[in-house]
């Protein structure tokens, strides 16, 4: 098992395994990246206020997530290609996410197909992850073919009308590896990632050419209406896009800055938690993603409103590093961490962690 101190130091780790231009990818951020250090530093600024003697010998960390148990309130965020960390790709990471009961969100941009991801966790629970195409045709078929594999919710991605201004994908002229395909889709797009035009991020150019960039709050409506899953909004951090989330009938609001890599600037997702769950006032779920890497990171988001986050880097980097095994080992010693910091902080369940464990 991938013997782990925290989960910062798994990204040296992973660096030396790893080719530069892939490390950049994965580990980059937009701009000048200062959104995504806030995503980090903006933990640091919370402090949390323990209650002593509260007979912490039991505790209880299962929750659920629209429905759905899961052993801990961690997901697994949808990330695109894990294929550049393992050959085993999303099939790996869906089965440490199953093994570890809890719910794993499937990127369009997988290089699994969403078939495969199914087939390979069977048993475990599966969202998927939508860009929408500005052929509606492949949008519809994705929906489709998700629906009839089994994903129990559509998570809409709506920060990504473009790519963010990655500038080490720029430096680095992005090239998705020979050996490596986009599962969802024909060769030709593909292709697309194999060779891109000229210098820059062959990536940046094919969102430019494929995704949509033209989506408004209608198309949350139409979605609805093909959809026969719910649909679970990811990449708010306004308020008000909060509320209009419920009232276009989104299940689940995940307030998310894309990990720091879509429009520098922004604040961090945890910054923005308690005026979203405000705005939401219960009627949908809110999760939250961005920097989260300590058990006491996730711990003030629960405090702050949130019914689960999710950890996206630190995956990658237990994917590359031990596979299947890899995720799992980063997944366990997260809730090892918010296992200990609920006993530390007083609290025996994450149904009873209180606003006040926040300092304000
Ligand atoms: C390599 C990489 C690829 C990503 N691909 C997607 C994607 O395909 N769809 C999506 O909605 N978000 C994507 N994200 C954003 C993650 O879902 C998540 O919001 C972010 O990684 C959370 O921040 P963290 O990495 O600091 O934990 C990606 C993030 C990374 C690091």
């Amino acid at each position: 098992m991938l013997d782990i101190l925290n989960l910062d130091s798994l990204e040296e780790r992973a660096r030396a395994l790893l080719d530069p231009m892939l490390f950049d990818y994965i580990d980059g951020g937009a701009a000048d990246e200062w959104t995504l250090a806030e995503n980090r530093a903006a933990w640091t600024r919370l402090q949390l206020l323990p209650r002593m003697l509260r007979g912490v010998a039991d505790r209880s960390l299962g929750t659920t997530v629209l429905g759905t148990p899961v052993s801990f309130p961690v997901l697994v965020p949808p990330m695109a290609f894990h294929g550049l960390c393992h050959l085993d790709a999303e099939a790996a990471t869906a089965r440490a996410a199953a093994a570890e009961e809890t719910i794993f969100v499937a990127s369009t941009v997988s290089n699994c197909s969403l078939e495969a991801i199914a087939e390979a966790s069977t048993t475990g629970a599966r969202w998927f992850q939508l860009y929408v195409y500005k052929d509606r045709a492949i949008t519809q078929d994705l929906v489709q073919r998700a629906a009839a594999a089994g994903y129990s919710a559509l998570c809409l991605t709506v920060d990504t009308p473009y790519g963010g201004h990655r500038e080490r994908d720029a430096r680095n002229s992005l090239r998705m590896p020979a050996h490596l395909a986009l599962g969802n889709f024909p060769p030709s797009h593909t292709d697309q990632h194999h060779h891109g035009t000229g210098h820059g991020s062959a990536l940046g150019q094919y969102i430019a050419a494929q995704w949509d960039p033209g989506l408004t709050w209608q198309d949350v409506d139409w979605l609805r209406s093909i959809a026969p899953m719910p649909v679970v909004i990811k990449g708010v951090l306004a308020p008000d896009d909060a509320a209009l989330c419920v009232e276009h009938g989104a299940a689940a609001v995940i307030v998310s800055n894309h990990g720091g890599r879509q429009l520098d600037s922004v604040p961090a997702p945890i910054t923005m938690l308690e005026a979203v769950c405000e705005a939401v006032d219960g009627r949908a779920e809110v999760l939250l993603d961005g920097g989260v890497r300590r058990g006491t990171d996730v711990l003030k988001a629960l405090a702050l409103g949130a019914r689960a986050v999710l950890v996206g880097r630190p995956l990658l980097w237990g994917l590359t590093l031990d596979g299947e095994q890899g995720v799992r080992a980063v997944l366990q010693h997260v809730r090892g961490e918010l296992d200990l910091a609920m006993a530390l902080a007083g609290c025996a369940s994450v149904a009873d962690v209180p606003r006040e464990l926040v300092l304000r």
